[in-house]
């Protein structure tokens, strides 16, 4: 078969049909099986969202009652799981414990990994979206080095989760609501977005037909890159840098334009949107009254202001179309919340996870799916002989 196309990076080519999510990156429109993500985050909630993207309608009460007992009914893991947690050093990524963890969950669950039967799909669908909160806050729990706290099918999934990391073994914890709703917000405003690294990761390794587990375990290491969804981290850090440094915003622009070191204005640019990011407007928006309503002031969130300010007013910036995106603005929020800047991409993971599942279930449903297999452009010697 003769070569087609050449298109490093994917920029111009489809790899799939999907009827998940809609993105429009010159309009700055994203919808979730047609719903704006605007509504979206306005009146719903992130189980939801969670429910729309796997199910592909929004759940009435009922519905969305029986899916939430279900996951309540899965929060727990494996004991033995719980030893993996003790093995890492302080100075471990939790995103690649985090992805080590779900790769493993699989030899635990393995009842659930026949990518064929549409039962063992659902169940390792329902265990990794209860599992990976948990994991998660186990992840956060073993780095500083406290005692794991078990899961409470009392609670929700995101006040479980807010308890299992700030709380402690055997005291009670009362999640603050106004820290729940941000951060189930901002789990919502992560649920997907198409054809992104992870996602594609995700499908190319399900096209295989390994199993769920494998595929999202993957996709989380996708994710952790800074170019992705290690992004959210990586601001945090520029942030901080701006800061400690006493440099003006504008040094740094200037720096960043001159490809000083190759450093980028990290939480700037979409290779989609081409406007400004849909998410971003809605998480600058919750910036400002959840540090305020939760008593925080913190000047990286007025260095924030100052370098969007900034680039939106260079023509470096606006030749290239370059926008703040989602990850511009998370990082202040999860930091005035109390977590530590390395745990900021394993909660995107947590929020993707909806996003990973429903493009892993709608590529193994479509009986026309073939394995990802791409072509290259051979660049190496001619023939030659030894
Ligand atoms: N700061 C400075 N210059 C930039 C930036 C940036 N953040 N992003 C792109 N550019 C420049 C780039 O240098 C190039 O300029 P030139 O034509 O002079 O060489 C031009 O803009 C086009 O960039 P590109 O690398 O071809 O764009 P891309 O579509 O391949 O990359 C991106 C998209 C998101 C990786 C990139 O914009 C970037 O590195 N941003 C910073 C990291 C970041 O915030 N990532 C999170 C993305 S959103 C959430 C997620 O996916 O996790």
């Amino acid at each position: 078969t003769g070569l087609s196309s050449y298109d490093q990076g994917f920029v111009n080519t489809s790899s799939t049909k999907s009827a998940i999510t809609f993105i429009d990156g010159d309009q700055g429109i994203l919808r979730h099986r047609g719903y704006p993500i605007e509504e979206l985050a306005a009146q719903k909630t992130y189980l939801d969202v969670v429910y729309l993207l796997v199910y592909g309608e929004l759940p009435n009460s009922s519905e969305l009652e029986a899916f939430d007992a279900k996951l309540r009914q899965h929060s727990m893991v494996h004991p033995n799981m719980v030893k993996f947690f003790e093995t890492f050093e302080p100075s471990a990524h939790p995103m690649a414990i985090l992805s080590s963890a779900v790769s493993v969950l699989s030899t635990f669950y393995n009842d659930s990994t026949d990518p064929r039967d549409p039962e063992q799909i659902e169940l390792s669908t329902i265990r990794l979206l209860a599992k990976l909160p948990v994991l998660t806050a186990y992840t956060y729990k073993s780095l500083v080095g406290e005692s794991l706290v078990n899961p409470d099918s009392n609670l929700s999934l995101v006040e479980n989760f807010l308890s299992m990391t700030f709380g402690h073994l055997g005291q009670d914890y009362a999640a603050n609501p106004v820290l729940t709703k941000a951060l189930d917000t901002l789990l919502l405003l992560h649920a997907d977005h198409e054809q992104n690294c992870s996602t594609s990761t995700v499908r190319l390794v399900g096209s295989s037909q390994a199993n769920l587990f494998a595929s999202i375990s993957s996709g989380i290491n996708a994710l952790s890159g800074p170019l992705h969804g290690g992004a959210n981290e990586a601001v945090l850090d520029m942030l901080n840098f701006i800061h400690e440094s006493g440099d003006s915003v504008q040094k740094y622009v200037e720096r960043v334009k001159n490809k000083e070191d190759g450093i980028r204005l990290m939480g700037f640019g979409h290779r989609v949107y081409k406007s400004f990011d849909p998410r971003a407007k809605i998480v600058k928006a919750h910036a400002d009254e959840v540090l305020r309503e939760l008593g925080v002031s913190d000047p990286l969130l007025d260095i924030a202001k100052e370098l969007e300010a900034a680039a939106l007013a260079d023509s470096y910036f606006v030749e290239r179309k370059l926008y703040p995106n989602v990850d511009f603005y998370t990082g202040v929020i999860y930091k005035a919340m109390g977590f530590p800047a390395r745990m900021f991409t394993p909660l995107f993971a947590v929020g993707r996870l909806p996003g990973w599942i429903a493009h892993w279930r709608e590529q193994n449903a479509d009986s026309t799916t073939r394995i990802g297999r791409p072509q290259q452009v051979y660049t190496g010697p001619a023939k030659r002989s030894i």
